[in-house]
């Protein structure tokens, strides 16, 4: 079984700042530093940190070699990822002084996936193999509908949610990672409780995590709902919290362990993570996270 990430790499431009801008202000930035990103390329370094052999799909633009390079490093495999003659997507990330962010998202060569490039990259893999997704690439439905004509199992973190969720056919989806926010999104419901049951009423056949941010997470399928708290750490930065845990639940699953255990082991790499700066940088590998003592 292999597992395909298809997925954004961005420039994440970090600046540091006493409070989050508000409309119409000012404000000097105390720091800026650069980080490797995007949800797609954090989602496949927690996975390999966690131990799994895992193919990132996804487009480069002219400054992207350091993402590219990123990828090599930390085990990610890169055979389909391709360089074009466009800028990188990038982001603008204000992170205050109580390891708060908000992120403001380009695009960039994430936004020029084609379909035959798409066809490509599905072509090596086959019935039973992991397909994960989120939303910072374009093409996100047909992606979903090839891979789920070739019987692929299809996990979908909806991240950030927009239009171009609406127009996919998310009954294919096996596994939803969302946040309170995206359940609201997708389910028009505000309680943890109602947007399960929603959930479970639109996707009858679709397990779903849904994390609470300091409320911890609850993941539910058929068999029953599991719930796990948070291991509370200084905050020092959000960025790519959500992603470690998603790269390592889904990691507990293909290791097959246990629901419990896995969320337990997601909440703690997501608390190493965000004890630390960055995004990529700040994702724990597994002995880590087992010999932090959490
Ligand atoms: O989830 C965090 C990520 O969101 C950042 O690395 C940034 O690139 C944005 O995509």
């Amino acid at each position: 079984m292999k597992v395909l990430n298809f997925g954004s790499l961005n420039l994440d431009y970090v600046y540091q700042v006493e409070s989050i801008l508000i409309p119409g202000e000012t404000q000097a930035s105390k720091d800026r530093k650069i980080f490797c990103g995007g949800k797609g390329l954090n989602q496949s370094i927690a996975l390999a940190k966690a131990g799994i052999s895992v193919f990132h799909a996804g487009m480069i633009g002219e400054e992207g070699d350091i993402l590219l390079e990123t990828c090599r490093k930390n085990g990610v495999n890169t055979d389909f990822i391709r360089k074009i003659q466009e800028p990188s997507g990038h982001t603008v990330i204000q992170v205050d002084k109580d390891g708060q962010n908000c992120i403001l998202l380009f695009g960039g060569s994430n936004r020029r996936i084609t379909r035959e490039f798409v066809d490509e990259v599905l072509s090596a893999f086959e019935k039973g193999d992991i397909l994960l997704l989120q939303n910072e690439i374009n093409e996100l439905d047909y992606i979903i509908d090839q891979a789920y004509e070739k019987g692929m199992m299809i996990i979908l973190n909806p991240s950030p949610y927009d239009k171009a969720l609406e127009v996919c056919d998310l009954t294919k989806v096996g596994l939803f990672l969302v946040n309170e926010i995206e359940g609201f999104q997708i389910t028009g419901e505000k309680e943890t409780e109602k947007i399960l049951a929603k959930i479970r009423e639109l996707y009858p056949k679709a397990a779903i995590v849904l994390t609470l941010g300091g409320d911890g997470s609850v993941y539910q399928d058929e068999t029953g709902i599991y719930r796990q708290g948070i291991y509370k750490v200084k905050a020092v930065d959000t960025t790519a919290a959500g992603d470690t845990f998603t790269g390592y639940f889904i990691s507990s699953i293909i290791n097959g362990m246990p629901v419990q255990e896995g969320l337990q082991l997601a909440a703690k790499a997501s608390a190493i993570a965000v004890s630390r700066p960055g995004a990529t940088d700040s994702i724990p590998l597994r002995e880590e996270v087992v010999n932090s003592g959490m």
